[in-house]
């Protein structure tokens, strides 16, 4: 049987959150839930739950509160990340603790992270110990890579590898967890449950080294967020661990790491210069193509015919050289 295309899938995802209802009183609580939703995003998550349902002979549409859930559990994250992050712009758009203020961001984001439990919970009792079970350990490894990060901002010794683990944590296993999780619905081995959750860390890995090259040097407009917040406020990106370790440019990047008052917009564009002067936007671009290749390999290795493959191949090297 021919795989239904991604582009379809993504049109059914968007369909279904439209359907979402959050209109609920206080309004104060509840609009910045559908304001959040309303400004979409790549979606990228859910669908990557349904095909994985689907090409492991599952049916997509026993996925589908599970696909919804990530997605609102993923929403949630972003208004409490834009909130720690202080960052005013989100999908192109003032992002809700700007646009209400803290105590929304907060108390919304609770208010969708028990949305998407309600969502997880309307799976098939044989699936929904194993689902509980991942989604709340990927919930609370997302809550140790949000702590790291912040705590690596007043660090200057970051290691790369202290840096790979914490965007494992964050980022990473979500999309594991959204792969896994389809794999589950269609009662696939555990053996290629795994497989896929693996190929969902790579793949994470190369989406959130991505992620930071373009708040360095993505385009506002597409990217959908302010350019050069991660510079602002130190934090421990790839770039920056590499930068730190050049000792030609170390004193000057120091100087700018340890101002408490300075002018955004030269700190962003001082510290972009050694970025260049040190090459590492292509490091950077090497790293990615090395975890796009690990995601690819354990795509391979997966017991499905290369055909039904198609949709996931794609996906990784669109996320992986993405613009936005
Ligand atoms: C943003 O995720 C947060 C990160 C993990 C980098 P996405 O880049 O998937 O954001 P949307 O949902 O497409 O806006
Ligand atoms: C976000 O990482 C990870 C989570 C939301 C859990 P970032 O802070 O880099 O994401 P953006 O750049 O704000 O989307
Ligand atoms: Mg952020
Ligand atoms: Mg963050
Ligand atoms: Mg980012």
């Amino acid at each position: 049987m021919q795989m239904t295309p991604a582009n379809t899938i993504l049109d059914i995802v968007n369909k279904e959150i439209e359907t979402l209802q959050f209109d609920a009183s206080p309004k104060s609580l509840f609009e910045p839930i559908s304001y959040i939703l309303s400004l979409g995003g790549k979606r990228i998550r859910p669908v990557l739950t349904l095909l994985s349902c689907e090409m492991l002979g599952g049916k997509p549409k026993d996925a589908i509160s599970t696909a919804l859930a990530i997605e609102v559990f993923h929403n949630f994250t972003l208004l409490h990340d834009d909130l720690m992050d202080k960052a005013a712009i989100r999908r192109g758009k003032a992002t809700v603790h700007k646009k209400w203020n803290d105590n929304t961001a907060v108390l919304s984001g609770d208010a969708m992270l028990i949305a998407s439990y309600h969502l997880i919970a309307k799976n098939k009792r044989k699936h929904l110990k194993e689902l509980l079970h991942l989604f709340s350990q990927t919930a609370t490894e997302i809550c140790c890579g949000q702590q790291l990060d912040m705590e690596f901002e007043s660090r200057e010794d970051v290691t790369e590898e202290e840096y790979i683990e914490m965007i494992r944590l964050k980022t990473a296993v979500l999309l594991g967890c959204s792969l896994k999780s389809g794999a589950i619905i269609a009662d696939a081995s555990e053996k290629d449950a795994d497989l896929l959750y693996n190929f969902g860390i790579n793949l994470g890995l190369a989406f959130q080294l991505k992620d930071d090259l373009l708040d360095v040097y993505g385009d506002s407009k597409k990217f959908g967020k302010n350019i050069g917040g991660d510079i602002a406020s130190n934090k421990k990106t790839f770039l920056l661990i590499n930068a730190l370790k050049a000792e030609s440019t170390r004193e000057e990047l120091q100087s700018w790491i340890r101002k408490e008052n300075f002018v955004r917009k030269e700190k962003v564009k001082a510290v972009t210069a050694i970025f260049n002067e040190l090459k590492l936007k292509e490091l950077s671009e090497s790293r990615i193509e090395d975890y796009y290749e690990k995601a690819i390999s354990c795509l391979e290795q997966l017991d499905v015919p290369e055909k039904k493959k198609k949709e996931l191949y794609e996906i990784a090297s669109g996320l992986s050289y993405r613009k936005s």
